[in-house]
């Protein structure tokens, strides 16, 4: 993986980091980390449990700043330019993270439609239709909209926070997790929802996933971070083939080997 490599197809990359470096007091979590991802890929970024991703995201979205290095989106560099071309930029991306909790107080609806009134976009008409049109996107029935957090599944609590995310028809939808404490049926679906978004609304994904099934379903590239950078970047089983300790153990075991021959069916 390389700038070059990408750039020399003449595609501007959705996302680039270069040379990134994270401290949290003496703690070093990234060093010198590079990472290019092109328009309409799904990376799955895996690591260890505290080896920096979600901190990753963080950095992608503005919401913390590395030491050093440089965050690009679009092209651009992140948190450059007047605050009217940071709101513009804000709109090209959507997230789901863990903590991705809904707003306890809105119904279905209004936390749907909440990133659109904050953008003062649409009319109240607009509003609905926006809405109505994003519950059916993550296959939410209409009479979902007036139900409150405390009353949906934990399947549904994802689904409401992914039409959320995609409230505003972002590029790129950045996703911590998704799939986590669902059970093995209810995060199926949701893998395949994400599929299905990812192909028909050309949208460039990065999610961060420890399930093996759930990347080979999905991903066109694996985003490795080990030893405080991206160690590889690579489809599934070129990723399988680099030597390297925790791709070993990560993709060693009997579900990396059943991910990886159903992948090769497909
Ligand atoms: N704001 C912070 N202050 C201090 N340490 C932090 C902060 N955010 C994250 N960390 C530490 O940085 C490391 C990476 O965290 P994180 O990005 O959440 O890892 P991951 O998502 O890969 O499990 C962890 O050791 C975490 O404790
Ligand atoms: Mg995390």
């Amino acid at each position: 993986m390389s700038l070059t490599n990408s750039l020399a197809t003449n595609v501007e990359p959705v996302i680039e980091l270069e040379g990134i470096v994270t401290r949290f007091g003496r703690t070093v979590i990234h060093d010198g980390l590079d990472m290019v991802v092109a328009p309409g890929e799904m990376v799955s970024l895996v690591g260890g449990s505290g080896s920096g991703k979600t901190t990753l995201l963080r950095h992608l979205i503005g919401l913390t700043r590395p030491q050093a290095g440089t965050v690009k989106l679009f092209g651009e560099v992140l948190l450059s330019g007047s605050s009217r071309v940071q709101r513009a930029r804000r709109r090209r991306f959507g997230v789901l993270f863990q903590q991705g909790a809904l707003f306890s107080a809105l119904n279905v609806a209004e936390n749907i439609a909440f990133p659109l009134e904050e953008l003062g976009i649409a009319r109240e008409d607009e509003l609905r239709d926006l809405v109505a049109q994003k519950m059916a996107m993550v296959e939410l029935e209409p009479h979902h909209a007036m139900l409150m957090p405390a009353e949906l599944s934990g399947g549904m609590v994802k689904r409401v926070a992914l039409a959320r995310a995609l409230a505003l028809e972002p590029e790129l939808l950045l996703l911590d997790e998704p799939t986590a404490g669902l059970d093995p049926d209810r995060s199926a679906s949701f893998v395949e929802l994400i599929r299905s978004l990812h192909a028909r609304l050309s949208l460039t994904v990065v999610l961060v996933t420890h399930d093996i099934d759930t990347l080979a379903a999905l991903s066109t590239h694996i985003a490795v971070l080990a030893d405080r950078s991206i160690v590889s970047y690579a489809p599934l089983d070129e990723t399988m083939a680099v030597r390297h300790p925790f791709i070993e153990r990560f993709f060693g075991g009997e579900q990396g080997r059943r991910a990886l021959a159903r992948s090769r069916r497909e």
